[in-house]
């Protein structure tokens, strides 16, 4: 049954008034393209279409005041209660002959009345209406302050789909949506037997049917899509689009830098808000509660353009990651080429350093660091004479001298290089001695950075383990013998005892003659072991984000 239009309502309500005071004597008039009809829903009324119809013929249905006809010993009084000229809704009462003015008075007061009640009503209604607009509002403002948190999750360690998964539930209950989900591509949506691959697709929601149905529609809209947002919405409420199941309105839109897409995000089913009158929605002209608009759609771009961003940060932090280790490598193998007898020594100091930081407790991104350190500890050798390097026998002083620049070139070579700042302390000071007998500074006990004390016990354990051009390598007791008795001297004790505990533990392997093959510093192996992949996941906590 069709809602009845107000001003009906209020003119049945005031000939009800009428009714109760003079007894059966009111009718509700409408006007239509027919003409005037009798709407009263008491048939039995005394009062009539026939009879006021005389009157109706004078009555100016523009006037705000009660219309009074005398006829045959009856006062017939009309008066229009929608002050609509064009389609009036009047009230007519038709009583044995009384004062004018009192029965003109009565029904003015209470049309009055009814009217005071009405527009109190649509107040109540307003304000209910901007509350929840307010309220609205609020969450999504509160959304996008929260989505500023979300670039702090853009590092590398974050991919697009734990941006998505991070994201996605507080976004799905501010646009008041179903379900979202992410897909990369088409592929995704759709395995071998028709079926998502549900690894592949982030989802979001509530309403398994609604879900179920997602990953299709999407294979299905992607090839068809462009890049801006696109809503689809059943306007008629009817139960799904068709094909789709549980569908019934959605926006669909790409995660995109320029003409890179990196994925896809579809939102589905917008649920009213309990708080919504739908009344007051309709009369406000407010968007349709049932439907997403343009509020939603700015809210999911704003998602997509965080995915996006992230997305595109991973390909430039990928590209930095890939120029430095390339770079790494490059001074690696420059050492390396100098001394060919060292060759894998940094390997292992890095390697060595970074167990005795493992078992110090220090964090994974400080022990990565010490590893990067390790590896380029000696990478001043670059700038000492080969002749000096490779020299069989023991070395003159003023060779020794120009051998112990090392450190201070080895700075100079890479403080340009902004990435590797933090690796730069352990190059310079990895030469000293707690008694501060060491170089280039001569530094005396903490004064040492740690990184320093680090290297220095790990790069002299190596080295004396190792086959130099001048002797063979020591047994790794007659080695351990001298880090003991020079503790507290040369080396920090804690930290030789650290280097001991590793050795007891199989956490340090002595070095045997094997030289680690070349082919070890080419292209970056995905295998977590080789060199190449250790430099990259050092640089990966190195890189400044
Ligand atoms: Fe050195």
């Amino acid at each position: 049954m069709p809602a009845q239009p107000k001003n009906l309502e209020l003119a049945r309500e005031l000939a009800s008034r009428m009714e109760a005071v003079f007894g059966s004597c009111a009718c509700v008039l409408q006007f239509s393209k027919a003409g005037w009809l009798n709407s009263s829903q008491n048939e039995l009324s005394e009062c009539s279409l026939a009879a006021i119809a005389p009157a109706l013929n004078m009555f100016d249905t523009r006037s705000e005041h009660p219309f009074v006809w005398r006829n045959s010993g009856k006062l017939v009084v009309a008066i229009n209660t929608c002050l609509d000229a064009l389609e009036p809704v009047v009230v007519g009462v038709v009583i044995p002959d009384q004062k004018e003015t009192l029965v003109c008075s009565l029904i003015s007061a209470h049309l009055e009345a009814l009217q005071c009640r009405e527009a109190e009503a649509a107040g109540t209604l307003q304000s209910e209406f901007f509350i929840d607009q307010v309220t609205q509002d609020f969450e999504e403002l509160t959304w996008l302050r929260t989505a500023n948190e979300y670039f702090d999750l853009c590092g590398s360690k974050h991919t697009i789909e734990s941006i998505a998964r991070k994201c996605f539930p507080d976004l799905a209950s501010v646009i008041r949506a179903e379900s979202i989900l992410f897909v990369r591509s088409v592929e995704d949506c759709k395995s071998e037997e028709g079926q998502p691959d549900w690894t592949r697709v982030i989802a979001t929601g509530i309403g398994n049917n609604v879900i179920e149905s997602c990953p299709r529609f999407l294979a299905d809209a992607i090839p068809h899509l462009a890049c801006g947002p696109r809503v689809q919405n059943c306007k008629n409420n009817e139960a799904h689009l068709v094909n789709y199941p549980g569908i019934r309105n959605c926006v669909t839109l790409a995660v995109a830098k320029g003409q890179h897409v990196y994925g896809w995000i579809l939102a589905v089913n917008r649920v009213p808000s309990s708080n919504a009158s739908p009344l007051m929605k309709t009369e406000m002209n407010a968007p349709n509660p049932n439907q997403f608009g343009t509020i939603e759609v700015g809210l999911l771009s704003a998602a997509a353009n965080i995915m996006s961003s992230h997305a595109r940060n991973l390909e430039l932090f990928k590209a930095q990651e890939s120029l430095l280790t390339g770079v790494v490598r490059a001074i690696i193998n420059a050492v390396d080429a100098k001394d060919p007898y060292t060759c894998g020594h940094s390997d292992r100091v890095a390697q060595y350093a970074k167990s005795i930081a493992e078992r110090m407790g220090l964090s994974v991104e400080e022990c990565e660091c010490i590893y990067m350190a390790g590896l380029l500890h000696d990478v001043g050798k670059i700038g000492v004479p080969d002749s000096i390097l490779g020299k069989p026998g023991p070395l003159t002083n003023e060779e020794y001298a120009i051998v112990k620049k090392h450190p201070e070139i080895g700075y100079a070579i890479l403080k340009h290089l902004k990435q590797l700042d933090s690796v730069l302390p352990g190059v310079l000071h990895h030469h000293e001695a707690v008694n501060g007998k060491g170089y280039p500074s001569g530094l005396v006990g903490e004064a040492i950075p740690l990184h320093g004390r680090i290297l220095a016990v790990a790069d002299a354990y190596d080295a004396m383990t190792s086959d130099r051009p001048y002797r063979p390598g020591m047994p790794s007791e007659k080695a351990e013998s001298i880090l003991r008795a020079e503790s507290g001297k040369t080396w920090d004790s804690d930290i030789v005892g650290v280097l001991l505990e590793c050795l007891a533990n199989d956490e340090i392997q002595p070095h045997s003659s094997d030289v680690p093959p070349k082919s070890e510093l080419g292209e970056i192996d995905p295998n977590p072991n080789s060199l190449m992949r250790r430099i990259a996941n050092s640089i990966n906590s190195l890189v400044v984000e």
